[in-house]
């Protein structure tokens, strides 16, 4: 499959170049007319008449792309193309070619006939005049022009217009406002030029007064309507997430496709408020933790003491190991950290008052509070926590730590010695750059031959991390804490983790070093396992094939396929524009063409079956997390998985792809759905999943205390 990026890449250049293209017969047109009659008008007809295949030409490169992208990504990647932008440079492409083309063919045939005394104009050559002053002939090219910049500008900037049908009117509106003007302008260009006798083009500075002035109008269009798109882009002062404004049903048919109406009026459902979604109130907790968000000065091992934001002093925060089936008790306290923190258990599916979130499930905890989480753990594996207040910028100051569930039935071979080791992938904020467990550089380890190692990799980056474990065959035993069913053998592949998920590896201590590295070509960093606790480090292999989910392990009956009936079915796009977010000028990360709050709300009832479908056609990688829920893989572009259940709760939709999910709502809450880069998220990238009749009395916005991206 061709490479998305730089296909998708050259197919949006194509409509700047084609629109520069289109600039050359669109300007040169008009100076036919001031060219002598002879000689001199039919060679620049000529020319103009090239310039204009030329961009022809292009159009149908143009063409050509779109059918590239259609061809190796199917239908989804190119529908905005095909009904959106490309109509309005086709349209009057055609009109183009069918009328302006034979008008400049004419002008381009030498003239024989003998010219009249100098300065008087014969009939012969009013014609010509006529001819080449005719609004046919130039309008249409200026408009292929106006069309070709249209759909750029969109493109460029707006690529997801189609699903904005208030773009597309303005466009098709301006285009149609412009062709009329440039039509009546040009009319009476030519009854002016009829009538003068020698013609003389304006002079320069009138010609630099008139661009002047036009330059002038459009910077002041733009000005006024940048400032209202910024004006309209500020955040709520204050707004409830469970009463997004995308909630009404309008909006969510235009989001989910084939969307079941199950509410009716014999189904009343008794509304509930997140608060009372708690765990288990009473009741002695089997592990108590006291996690205490503070500043901190953390020395990392290149001698650099970076100020960090911490769990108890510590970055990143403790390890927390439970066992599954314990009731957890946490106490979060906030010693200094004055816009206030909260904990998000990332993965594990606790009771929604428990998930941690500020401005949904809980109000963020200020210097000097406290809040008590309490849950018991379900499911076992390796998880992790961080704070859900500003997770953008507090998850990359420090403020997160891994968390283990061990199974309740601990299969227990005591003669073996075993080694199980977390470890947590981030990049520190301040300077820091990346560690492993905090620390920069290598990482070495005394493990005896025979030794039964699990690597729990956990990737709080915001970015993939491609891991690579070299000297060892090894088995990828769990992903995001879900077992892997009969999970092979594998060696000399990259482990690309999804930003927000978790690796088990196993293996046995071989009588060799053993190295792990969070890169393909850096082997200053990593871990290394060796006998005697010295050893070498080995070279890394750029090259690896990556390690694929949706074929490792072996198949298991699964709950739901994609034959099932789902009783909701959501197609999310994701798109990149530029555009404002709450003042601000950034590239957008969109879904379905918009940002948190316009984002789509995922509703449903308890007990449905729910289907996502994620298609991305923008240029980075989504990890897309649902809280409280795990996501079965369907498939991928098309291709139903093969191997062991793919279950995850953080899915990496790189570019290009498209991946059918489901999952089952049996978790009742307001919970989001986001993307765990959590710089897109802050830009809006956010979703939410409410059940039906879950009301919160906790609000987000610049006058709350809670801000959860
Ligand atoms: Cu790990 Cu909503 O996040
Ligand atoms: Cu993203």
């Amino acid at each position: 499959m061709p490479d998305f990026v730089v296909l998708a890449g050259v197919d949006q250049g194509l409509y700047l170049i084609f629109f520069l293209l289109t600039l050359l017969p669109a300007l040169g047109v008009k100076t036919l007319v001031h060219r002598p009659t002879g000689g001199p008008m039919t060679s620049r007809a000529r020319w103009i008449l090239c310039l204009t295949g030329l961009v022809l030409l292009a159009a149908l490169g143009q063409w050509g792309s779109t059918w590239l992208v259609y061809d190796s990504f199917g239908w989804p990647y190119i529908k905005d193309k095909m009904l959106g932008f490309l109509p309005l440079s086709l349209l009057p492409a055609i009109v183009a070619a069918l009328v302006a083309v034979p008008r400049l063919w004419r002008l381009s045939v030498p003239q024989l006939a003998a010219q009249g005394m100098p300065g008087a104009v014969t009939d012969e050559e009013k014609a010509r005049r006529q001819e080449a002053s005719s609004p046919e002939m130039i309008v249409p090219l200026q408009a292929l022009s106006l069309g070709a910049f249209l759909a750029a500008t969109l493109h460029l900037i707006l690529p997801s217009v189609t699903l904005q049908k208030e773009m597309l009117m303005i466009a098709w509106g301006l285009l149609l406002a412009g062709s009329s003007a440039l039509w009546i302008w040009q009319s009476w260009q030519q009854q002016r030029y009829a009538r003068s006798g020698p013609l003389h083009r304006p002079r320069l500075i009138i010609r630099f007064l008139q661009g002047a002035f036009v330059l002038l109008l459009l910077t002041a269009c733009s000005l006024v309507w940048l400032n209202s798109a910024r004006q309209a882009s500020l955040l709520p002062e204050r707004m409830s997430m469970a009463n997004h404004p995308a909630t009404d049903s309008r909006s969510m048919q235009a989001s989910a496709e084939g969307h079941a109406q199950h509410t009716s009026a014999a189904s009343v459902i008794k509304p509930v408020s997140v608060t009372e979604l708690t765990g288990p109130q009473t009741g002695a907790p089997a592990r108590r933790f006291t996690l205490t968000a503070q500043r901190a000065k953390v020395q990392l091992r290149s001698g650099k003491v970076v100020e960090t934001w911490t769990y108890n002093g510590q970055y990143p925060g403790p390890l927390l190991r439970a066992k599954q089936g314990e009731l957890i008790e946490v106490v979060l306290e906030n010693k200094d950290i004055s816009a206030g923190v909260t904990i998000h258990w990332h993965g594990l599916n606790v009771p929604n008052a428990e998930d941690g979130v500020a401005g949904a499930t809980q109000d963020a905890v200020l210097p000097g509070e406290q809040h008590v989480y309490r849950f018991v753990a379900e499911q076992s594996g390796t998880f992790w926590y961080h704070s859900h207040q500003q997770s953008a910028e507090q998850v990359k100051k420090g403020l997160l730590g891994a968390l283990v569930i061990e199974p309740a039935a601990q299969t227990n071979t005591p003669s073996l010695p075993t080694l199980d080791l977390t470890l947590v992938h981030h990049k520190l904020g301040g300077g820091g750059g990346l560690t492993l467990n905090g620390n920069i550089g290598l990482l070495r380890e005394k493990v005896s031959p025979g030794t039964s190692v699990r690597l729990r990799l956990v990737n709080a980056d915001s970015f993939p991390a491609p891991f690579q474990l070299q000297g060892t065959s090894f088995q990828v035993a769990a992903i995001d804490g879900n077992e892997v069913n009969e999970p092979n053998l594998i060696a000399n592949q990259t482990l690309l983790l999804a930003a927000g998920g978790r690796y088990d590896v196993t293996f046995t201590m071989p009588d060799a070093s053993v190295f792990l590295a969070p890169s393909q070509t850096d082997n200053s960093r990593g871990l290394l396992l060796s006998p005697d606790g010295t050893g070498e480090v080995p070279v890394l292999h750029p090259d690896l094939p990556a390690f694929d989910p949706a074929s490792y392990g072996s198949p298991q009956p699964l709950p739901f396929d994609s034959q099932t009936r789902f009783d909701r079915d959501y197609r999310l796009v994701f798109d990149v524009q530029f555009g404002f977010y709450d003042g601000k000028l950034d590239g957008l990360w969109t879904i379905n063409g918009k940002v948190f709050p316009h984002t789509p709300m995922l509703m449903v009832k308890e007990g449905d079956l729910v289907k996502m479908t994620f298609i991305n056609r923008s240029y980075m990688d989504h990890p897309m997390h649902l809280h409280g829920h795990h996501m079965l893989v369907l498939s991928r572009n098309g291709t139903p998985t093969t191997g062991s259940p793919w279950w995850t709760d953080t899915l990496n939709v790189a570019p290009g792809e498209t991946y059918e999910v489901a999952f089952r709502a049996d978790n009742p809450g307001l919970w989001m759905d986001h993307c765990h880069n959590l710089i897109h998220a802050s830009l809006g990238m956010t979703m939410h999943l409410l059940y039906e009749g879950v009301t919160s009395p906790f609000e987000v916005g610049h006058q709350t205390r809670n801000q959860p991206e």
